[in-house]
């Protein structure tokens, strides 16, 4: 049907990188399988009942709640403005997709959320941020510590900035245990094996040290680290963007198998719409450092509302025609230290009016599940060309 060709090309590129992976990512998958899923009962057992529901109370709807936050960077030169009054909310076992350019504040975010933004020259100015209704803005460094790691784990875009060299993989794994869990050096041992296997990597290879590890096999064993005191929110910072693309898709399958089994909330950050179609229930697009569209990812994909998503869609390969040229956005993003007083996007808008640099456009709800951030949205006669397109 023409009203789904946009959603069907992008699935289609997913898919088509999928495919020619197919075969090794499904014998891994099964490979893995029967240890993941012992595994993962095994730790579902013993991890820590919430506080909220040993002493009755409901637990709270939100893993997640990030409220008007504002973060920016001191530095000699500028002060950059990275993160401008973003919002964002994730349900327990709800994956996000946050998608945005290089620099769009992305990772001052997911830093942010672990209260890990370098200072100097980073400083949260205001807002909150609550993990599992916890304001972290407002705990001490020690009680930040047992939710890194325990509560909230996040995978860096380079394996070997998570690892490190002098350490055999499975001292590694075992460490996070042992540190998050009340237990001996053997059961730590015993449950770093488990882990490396619910990745898919013999157990016997917890010997061997991050060097002896391809990329892809790295950055599984980072994955097993993030997983092992089984978090309940993960935050993946583009973490396939540093591997083959073949290895990609068994990554990505891998963490969307243990996301199901364990129930884990999970930020997916990524400029990849592919990836997102993957593995997202929700879509935030995030420009300048404020989240300019979100809904499910039906809305987001069908019924796209932001001029900047709409540019997002058009500049990915059109696999029905592969001659054809790529739409990018033109221009660059703006300068964070020096940010207009209207929206951000405007300078790169092909919907601009004089209207649109007067004031920051406000969040706007179009349903219950999807707003936009576009001052177009309050003419009545507006419609993206994606959308009439799409009929
Ligand atoms: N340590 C830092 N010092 C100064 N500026 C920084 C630092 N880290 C990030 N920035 C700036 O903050 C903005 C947002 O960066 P970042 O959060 O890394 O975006 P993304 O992850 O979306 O690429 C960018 O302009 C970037 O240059
Ligand atoms: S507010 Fe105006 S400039 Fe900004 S995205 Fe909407 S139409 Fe474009
Ligand atoms: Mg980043």
């Amino acid at each position: 049907m023409e009203e789904n060709k946009v959603l069907d090309e992008v699935k289609e590129v997913a898919e088509d990188t999928a495919k020619e992976v197919k075969d090794a990512a499904e014998n891994a998958a099964a490979e893995v399988a029967e240890a993941a899923e012992k595994t993962a009962e095994e730790i579902k057992d013993t991890a820590d009942v919430p506080a909220s529901e040993q002493d009755g109370k409901a637990a709270p709807e939100y893993v997640l709640e990030i409220d008007d936050l504002y973060v920016e960077y001191d530095t000699e030169d500028a002060l950059v403005k990275a993160v401008n009054g973003l919002n964002l909310k994730l349900r327990h076992g709800e994956t996000v997709g946050l998608v945005g350019e290089t620099g769009a504040g992305k990772t001052t975010t997911a830093l942010s959320i672990l209260r890990l933004v370098p200072d100097p020259p980073g400083v949260i100015k205001s807002g909150s941020i609550k993990v599992e209704g916890q304001n972290v803005m407002e705990l001490s460094e020690a009680a930040m510590q047992e939710i890194r790691g325990n509560d909230v784990a996040m995978i860096f875009q380079d394996p070997m900035t998570a690892l490190n060299p002098v350490f055999t993989v499975g001292e590694q794994i075992a460490e996070t245990i042992r540190l998050h869990t009340d237990c001996t050096k053997d059961e730590a041992d015993e449950k770093a094996g488990d882990m490396l296997e619910v990745v898919g990597i013999p157990r016997a290879r917890g010997n061997e040290f991050p060097h002896q590890f391809s990329g892809g096999m790295k950055q599984r064993v980072v994955i097993a680290i993030a997983l092992a005191c089984n978090p309940k929110l993960l935050i993946a910072d583009e973490p396939t963007t540093a591997l083959d693309v073949t290895i990609q898709a068994q990554v990505l399958d891998i963490m969307r198998g243990l996301k199901d089994q364990f129930n884990t909330s999970m930020i997916m950050i990524t400029h990849d719409l592919g990836i997102v179609a993957e593995t997202c229930d929700s879509v935030a697009i995030i420009y300048a450092g404020r989240i300019v569209e979100y809904g499910t990812l039906v809305d987001v994909f069908k019924h796209t509302l932001h001029p900047y998503t709409e540019g997002l869609f058009n500049s990915l390969p059109n696999i029905h025609n592969r001659t054809a040229k790529l739409k990018p956005i033109k221009g660059l993003m703006c300068d964070p230290s020096n940010l207009p007083v209207g929206c951000p996007f405007a300078d790169r808008c092909n919907y601009v009016t004089d209207a649109c640099k007067e004031k920051l456009p406000e969040q706007r709800y179009v349903s219950d599940t999807h707003y936009v951030c576009c001052t177009a949205y309050d003419d009545p006669n507006f419609r993206l060309e994606r959308s009439k397109e799409n009929g």
